[in-house]
């Protein structure tokens, strides 16, 4: 597919504006304002040679030419709708390339199987998806691959610690090779240093090309408010189907980083299958133009009901960026990495369970449900949800309490949410 302008003259288009536009050409499309649904498993080739030629490419016996066009062949290995999909997912991030998946689960894991082995150790920051800890945790150990994890508040002294640990837990034979990293971590809030992850992978890596990866699970504050390859990352992983989906239609995910390493993940996408369908794609094209007014009046409305609710009498704390101390640590990293507070965050209720599940259970216009990012706002319970296999002490630790209750604000308008959020504390 041919790319379209980036510039007119040496004015910069922004990316909320590419949206509309960006990787395709209508001229392509019988003059199609809008890029088609290329509802296919498979592309005719122009010839046999046409096809072995493309094959090898895709299996990695050859390397593209600079000039040659990589060819279509089957939508498990490419697919145009997912391929302008793709090219529209790396100008938020300034990646050089980008690949979408089924689910962001799914884009995590064909990651991390790209480039841990068995032997190896990865280092991640906790608290983490439960999705992802149950990954790191439970299964990944089944093929050999074991896990150490730090609190995401760590100073570069702890982190430092920890991958000192990890190393003489892989001993000899295995390797680091990658360090993990959910900012802001769901559902706490707590910020990770991105930057420092970096210091930390090249002051203890042997040799630079052995060097552990940094990679951060964006979905949180991504694309608008925080872009973590600005920052020291290799890889920015996202679940498409919050902010970037937006609806609450649909699972999807991505990853986006050096063109060298999307290749590499790539090939395990294939063969995995672990794709995301054009339909999908085709959503989150439509998702993608009004990504940025989605996240901007979301997060508007996030900061109007986080203020009404900051001095609260049912509630004990609250965990909006927006609130954090600018000379502490977080405050710090906050001011450093990210450009907004976004619209998720919890408010932690006098009591305990009972009161946290009394406040969920009378919500009117919110909606109980686990998820966030879309057009609507949702609350839901972590430690009895998302989080309910974490251990125990796991979430005293980390501070997924019983009484922690997690907010997405959705484009609803805020007056009306604070009136909802008020009937209910009053319930408490
Ligand atoms: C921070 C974070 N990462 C990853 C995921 C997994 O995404 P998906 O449900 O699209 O597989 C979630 C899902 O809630 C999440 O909140």
């Amino acid at each position: 597919m041919k790319r379209t302008i980036l510039n007119i003259g040496a004015h910069r288009l922004q990316p909320s504006t590419l949206m509309m536009s960006y990787g395709f050409d209508p001229k392509l499309s019988e003059g199609a304002i809008k890029c088609p649904i290329f509802q296919n498993s498979t592309f005719a080739f122009e010839s046999a040679a046409a096809g072995k030629s493309f094959m090898q490419i895709a299996y990695g016996i050859r390397d593209r030419e600079p000039s040659e066009d990589p060819g279509l062949i089957y939508s498990r290995i490419n697919n145009p709708t997912l391929e302008i999909l793709e090219d529209r997912l790396t100008l938020w991030d300034g990646a050089e390339n980008a690949l979408a998946f089924g689910s962001g689960m799914a884009a995590i894991s064909t990651t991390i199987l790209t480039f841990a082995r068995p032997g190896d150790v990865i280092l991640y920051s906790t608290p983490a998806y439960g999705g992802t800890e149950f990954l790191f945790e439970k299964l990944l150990p089944q093929f050999g691959i074991r896990s150490l994890s730090f609190p995401a508040r760590a100073l570069e002294e702890e982190v430092t610690l920890a991958y000192d640990r990890a190393e003489q837990l892989a001993g000899e034979a295995g390797r680091i090779p990658l360090i993990f990293a959910e900012t802001p971590a769901n559902p706490t809030n707590d910020l990770v240093d991105i930057a420092l992850l970096r210091r930390v992978a090249e002051s203890r890596s042997p040799r630079r090309d052995q060097r552990a990866k940094v990679i951060v699970d964006n979905t949180l504050l991504g694309p608008l408010w925080q872009q973590p390859l600005k920052h020291g990352a290799d890889i920015s992983i996202y679940s498409l189907t919050k902010y970037v989906g937006g609806h609450s239609d649909l699972i999807a995910g991505s990853c986006l980083g050096t063109a060298a390493d999307i290749a590499s993940i790539q090939v395990m996408r294939t063969i995995l299958g672990t794709m995301v369908d054009p339909h999908t794609a085709w959503l989150l094209l439509r998702s993608l133009e009004t990504l940025s007014i989605r996240m901007r009046k979301s997060a508007e409305s996030a900061a109007i009901v986080a203020n009404h609710l900051r001095n609260h009498k049912k509630i004990a704390a609250i965990q909006y960026l927006g609130f954090l101390d600018t000379e502490s640590e977080q405050g710090k990293t906050f001011s450093a990495q990210c450009e907004g507070a976004g619209s998720t965050f919890s408010i932690i209720l006098h009591g305990g369970e009972p009161e946290a599940f009394r406040f969920l259970d009378a919500l009117q216009i919110i909606k109980l449900a686990v998820s966030l990012g879309g057009t609507e706002s949702l609350a839901s319970h972590p430690a009895g949800m998302t989080h309910v296999d974490v251990s125990e002490r796991a979430k005293q630790t980390c501070g997924i309490l019983p009484s922690l209750v997690r907010l997405s604000i959705g484009v609803e308008e805020p007056e009306d949410l604070i009136a909802d959020l008020e009937q209910a504390l009053a319930k408490v």
